[in-house]
């Protein structure tokens, strides 16, 4: 897969300990990568890496540090770098404004500093977000040269980084021949996650306690896609990266398909069919912070350049969802690998080029 890049390469990995980290480090040791990751330790019980018991280096550190980076990357010497570390929730970022911009965008130019003094390195992957957008909330998918922007101070961040991204891109990494990309995905579910103030943990969460979830925004439509798809974006930008095509070295969107656009209350409808268990309360009509109602994104360019498309549907995304986190429950199995075996089997079918063995 991924024309075998990824075999005996050393990347560093931030942001493990997280929810998509997890599942990018499980993904990437299966590729045969020697795989240094860095972040906080786990803030969630259940922990998806701690579940997973990865033979992994697994470094505890903070990305504001910029002499432990420094250290880390010049022990390591990696050839690639996916920087998936955030303080990643809307909501949060209300409460601690600075905090997230300490650590989206002075963690980010840290991150940077390392991967520019680090000459081993060849290529950077940077994860940021489809709320990177000004937020017009119309009925059209953003496109990667719309405008930038963001009301929430989380969203603002991600814009942020956008901008430094292209600022060490002209001044440093051009000339040092570092290529680099940023990927933009929309809202991932899937399982291993217990985030607060996430949908699908906060149904989850609610479910095993027979409660009623909480729904504030029922009517808010997100790009629903599992979270081996921008996953598989990810590696597969990685890859054009690591082989030298300067026409990856972009901003790229990677979204579901108009299909998966849906309202949260079609997400729980859909999980009450493979559990009967969840249920869930409208309180819609309490005061909220602004969260965007509608956020779509246009996929055209990473799906005409990099031939990188969905793999699954929504339907298929929600039932391996919710069963990830019923088979959990119920029989306390950890279905990460068999989801990553269906998931490369299917896109096999669909005779997509980096699945091909
Ligand atoms: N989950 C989504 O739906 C989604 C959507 C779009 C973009 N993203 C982006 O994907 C990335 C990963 O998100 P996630 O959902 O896995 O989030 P998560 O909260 O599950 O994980 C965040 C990771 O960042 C690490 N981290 C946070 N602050 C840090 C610091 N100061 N120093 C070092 N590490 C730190 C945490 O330890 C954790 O490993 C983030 O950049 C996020 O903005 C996520």
């Amino acid at each position: 897969m991924f024309n075998h890049i990824y075999k005996n390469k050393t990347v560093l990995l931030t942001g493990h300990t997280g929810f998509k980290g997890s599942w990018l480090a499980f993904w990437l040791h299966q590729l045969g990568a020697k795989v240094i990751a860095y972040a906080l330790s786990p803030n969630t019980s259940p922990n998806h890496l701690d579940n997973l018991q990865l033979p992994i280096t697994s470094i505890i550190g903070d990305v504001r540090d910029e002499k432990h980076l420094q250290t880390v990357f010049q022990t390591y010497q990696p050839d690639i770098v996916f920087h998936l570390a955030a303080q990643p929730l809307v909501r949060a970022s209300y409460a601690e404004p600075i905090l997230t911009f300490e650590t989206n965008v002075i963690g980010t130019a840290k991150v940077y500093e390392a991967v520019k003094n680090t000459p081993s390195v060849k290529a950077l992957v940077n994860v940021t977000t489809d709320k990177v957008y000004h937020n017009n909330e119309w009925v059209w998918g953003y496109r990667e040269n719309d405008k930038l922007g963001g009301h929430d101070p989380y969203s603002t961040s991600k814009a942020c980084v956008e901008l430094l991204h292209e600022s060490y891109r002209k001044s440093f990494f051009k000339e040092k021949g570092i290529l680099t990309a940023t990927a933009r995905a929309g809202n991932v579910i899937g399982g291993g996650d217990w985030s607060a103030d996430r949908l699908i943990p906060d149904i989850v969460k609610a479910t095993v306690q027979a409660q009623a979830v909480q729904i504030r925004n029922p009517q808010a439509t997100r790009p629903w896609q599992h979270v081996l798809e921008p996953l598989a974006a990810y590696l597969l930008l990685g890859q054009q990266l690591l082989e030298g095509n300067t026409k990856a070295e972009d901003a790229w969107n990677f979204a579901c398909d108009a299909e998966g656009c849906v309202p949260v209350r079609t997400i729980l409808t859909q999980m009450q069919q493979v559990w009967q268990e969840v249920q869930w309360q409208d309180v819609s009509h309490q005061a909220k912070p602004h969260e965007a109602n509608l956020l779509q994104l246009d996929c055209t360019k990473a799906k005409s350049l990099l031939q990188w498309q969905p793999v699954w549907n929504l339907a298929t995304t929600v039932a391996v969802t919710t069963q990830w986190y019923r088979d959990f429950y119920e029989k306390q199995q950890i279905n990460t690998a068999q989801d990553l075996a269906k998931y490369i089997a299917d896109a096999q079918q669909l005779g997509l080029q980096w699945a091909k063995n």
